[in-house]
């Protein structure tokens, strides 16, 4: 992008009457953990951030922290949530096109349904960066920021390995596995992490799916994909699991995408009498949502994959520092994300397991959390 486009672009920005800018702050104070912004590149540059839904505790605190960092440093930012509804993304990032966005921001809800919105704001020059989750089909994607996604699930599995002691033979134990969303990028590759680990120990006999929802191989996982990570569904497809295969049984494991799904999940287990103890099933997680947090204090869940939204957004900055400067942001992985069109350089982040003696340590003091928001 060249600092004449860059002005010229965010001189009509400002004429855009509708887009809701905050944040005019001239402060251009270096960040930390930034390159920092060309003070006046970033004065009349408008980023756009497209994120999916406030129904979910992570993207709120992604959100503003993203908006926070960019207004810091004197970009002009406009942030979107769509309610899960693509259509509704969609209409958004449209208008962020239309008046003026230099930089898309965009943590897709379907990553298949943008090429057509994105092909527009390629033609006017934006740079389109997207968080968290792949955008795919289309060539007009420039730059991909999230958590190491496989490693994500491959630590999920790891964990149920470790914790039932399966490379030492121990089983049979009884397995309910699920999925995410299947228009979510992301999902297939948690799935993949796990499923590599725990496969073989279906395949073996050690874990066993009464159920029968084991897809045979990774590819088949939208069979077992909860769409739009909903709480709710996740509760239901668990209550009607342990209805129709759990008479005579007791569930012993359960593999859960991430915290969304572990909490409906949770309620099943709970409604169908199981208590934290003895005869509680594993349950993993991922985002050390607050309520997930509470239950894992509570041995209602076992663990949660942590990513510090923090650093994702820290990292975002930094890229669109470098693209105002002119510069080829920082990459790490030039090979993993293929979105069919083509393969988006990527800056993965490395995930973390937190347990209930993790809690403290990494939760509270890096100030994830307050110990008093925890009860402790
Ligand atoms: C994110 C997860 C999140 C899930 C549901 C995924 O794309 O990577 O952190 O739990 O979406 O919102």
């Amino acid at each position: 992008m060249s600092m004449r486009r860059t002005l010229g672009r965010a001189a009509a920005g400002f004429a855009a009457a509708t887009l809701a800018l905050t944040g005019l702050a001239a402060c251009s104070a270096e960040r930390e953990g930034t390159t920092g912004g060309e003070s006046a590149a970033a004065e009349e540059t408008i980023v756009g951030i497209a994120m999916p839904t406030r129904s979910l505790e992570r993207w709120n605190n992604d959100g503003d922290h993203l908006k926070a960092l960019l207004e810091e440093a004197g970009y002009k930012v406009s942030l979107q949530y769509a309610d899960n509804k693509v259509e509704q993304q969609i209409t958004q990032i449209q208008n962020m096109v239309n008046e003026g966005a230099d930089i898309l921001v965009v943590a897709s809800i379907d990553g298949t349904a943008l090429a057509p919105v994105l092909a527009d704001a390629k033609a006017k020059d934006a740079t389109v960066i997207a968080y968290d989750r792949l955008i795919n089909g289309t060539p007009d994607v420039d730059y991909y920021a999230t958590f190491d996604n496989e490693l994500v699930g491959t630590l999920q599995g790891q964990f149920i390995e470790e914790q039932l002691g399966l490379k030492d033979g121990e089983g049979p134990f009884n397995l309910e596995p699920f999925a995410g969303s299947p228009d979510d990028n992301n999902a297939k590759f948690f799935f993949k992490g796990a499923w590599d680990v725990l496969l073989p120990y279906v395949e073996s006999g050690q874990l066993v799916v009464p159920s029968g929802k084991s897809p045979a191989s990774v590819d088949e996982w939208t069979s077992i994909g909860i769409q739009g990570w909903e709480s709710a569904k996740a509760q239901s497809e668990m209550e009607n699991r342990l209805n129709s295969f759990y008479q005579d049984k007791k569930v012993n494991v359960v593999l859960s995408p991430n915290d969304s799904l572990a909490l409906g999940i949770a309620q099943a287990l709970e409604s169908a009498g199981y208590a934290p103890g003895a005869e509680y099933p594993v349950i993993t997680g991922q985002d050390a949502d607050l309520a997930n947090t509470k239950n894992i204090l509570a041995d209602k869940q076992s663990m949660s994959v942590w990513k510090d939204t923090r650093t994702l957004g820290n990292q975002v900055a930094k890229m669109v520092d470098s693209i105002v400067a002119g510069e080829e942001p920082e990459v790490n992985d030039t090979e993993t994300y293929d979105n069919g069109e083509k393969v988006v350089p990527s800056f993965l982040l490395e995930p973390q397991v937190v347990t209930k003696d993790d809690v403290e340590s990494a939760l509270v003091e890096s100030g994830f959390f307050d110990a008093s928001e925890l009860g402790l």
